[in-house]
């Protein structure tokens, strides 16, 4: 059992203007927001209450998730006024949670924009045998220049925590994925603008804190970039394509690339669909040809319009074109 943090308050500023009207961690993924995906990863390892802390548009997230009875997992939301950075939200989140009454219940903390296949579960049955402090989750990648750097020693023990170098030196990062112990949350001030990465994680490997890092080579992506987040759709996805529940699709249309197609979408017929995001109640008419698109929920694509890595919301007159 443990309780979960679910960082989702940034302002995706690299997926402007996606994010403009949702948050980054609420846009589509093979029809579920990036948020959905990490709540059912989160429910499977046993997690019972998640917080959400939210800042920028948090009034997307409480009525989607409501109470998250529908998921059989109790939700809350921390809302700040102003974003409280990754250290500060969390210390904010935590005050929504007993800490008292937790003991040594772990609690788990996720980034908002990850997609993972690791075993969370697995990271906390570590975190406890090493009677760590906070254990991170650790993977490798080629180019560690955009991540947290975390050297670890031959027991597993974090060295060191330098986030976003020029020269990294290791390839081992940080996956946006901790265990904590309730008592690591008093080292957060309260009300503060504080980064976990940049000052909690260095201050507590220089005090000599427990860090261990959980390494896990699993399916891996953080989905900050347009790029990414098609990329994301697209490995959760088998076949051509997928379709949420409630769509009508003309049987003359052509679905390829890996589409995601969201709830009660209308396509009409002779419609080409190709390697595109699409939201829910979205309507796209007649003759329509699609490529590398993203639609944002509720749009209405008028017959024979034609477009080729474009971003299509209701919100803008122009389609915007996606880098
Ligand atoms: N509530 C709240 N408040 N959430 C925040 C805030 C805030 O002020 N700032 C950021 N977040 C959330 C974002 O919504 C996102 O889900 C998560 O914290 C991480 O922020 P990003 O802006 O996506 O950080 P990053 O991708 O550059 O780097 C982070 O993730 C990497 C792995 O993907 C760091 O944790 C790196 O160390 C890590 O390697
Ligand atoms: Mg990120």
């Amino acid at each position: 059992m443990a309780v979960g943090i679910l960082l989702v308050g940034g302002f995706g500023t690299r997926l402007k203007p996606l994010t403009s009207e949702t948050p980054k961690p609420m846009l589509p993924v093979a029809g579920l927001p990036v948020t959905e995906h990490q709540l059912l990863a989160a429910k499977r390892a046993g997690i019972h209450t998640l917080v959400l802390a939210t800042s920028y548009l948090s009034e997307v997230f409480t009525p989607y998730f409501g109470d998250g009875s529908k998921w059989g997992i109790k939700i809350l939301y921390a809302v700040e006024k102003e974003p409280l950075g990754t250290g500060g939200a969390i210390r904010n989140a935590a005050e929504l949670l007993d800490l008292e009454s937790l003991g040594d219940e772990p609690i788990v903390i996720f980034n908002g924009d990850v997609l993972s296949r690791h075993s969370i579960a697995e990271q906390i049955k570590f975190h406890q045998a090493k009677a760590a402090d906070a254990t991170l989750h650790l993977i490798e990648v080629d180019d560690a220049r955009a991540f947290g750097c975390v050297p670890t020693d031959s027991d597993g023990r974090v060295t060191a925590f330098l986030e976003k170098m020029d020269n990294p030196i290791t390839n081992s990062i940080n996956a946006g994925c901790y265990v904590f112990h309730p008592s690591v949350i008093d080292q957060i001030p309260l009300s503060e603008v504080v980064s976990i990465e940049r000052q909690t994680f260095p201050a507590l490997v220089g005090g000599g804190g427990l860090l261990f890092g959980y390494k896990e080579q699993a399916y891996w992506l953080d989905v900050g970039t347009p790029a990414a987040l098609f990329k994301g759709s697209r490995d959760l996805i088998d076949g051509d394509f997928h379709a949420m529940p409630g769509c009508t699709i003309d049987p003359t249309a052509r679905i390829i690339g890996k589409s995601s197609i969201g709830r009660n979408v209308k396509i009409g017929s002779g419609v080409l669909i190709d390697d595109c995001i699409i939201g829910d109640d979205v309507v796209i008419g007649d003759g329509v040809s699609l490529s590398h698109c993203f639609i944002l929920h509720k749009t209405l694509i008028t017959a024979g319009v034609e477009k080729s890595r474009h971003y299509l919301s209701t919100a803008i007159s122009e389609p915007i074109n996606l880098p």
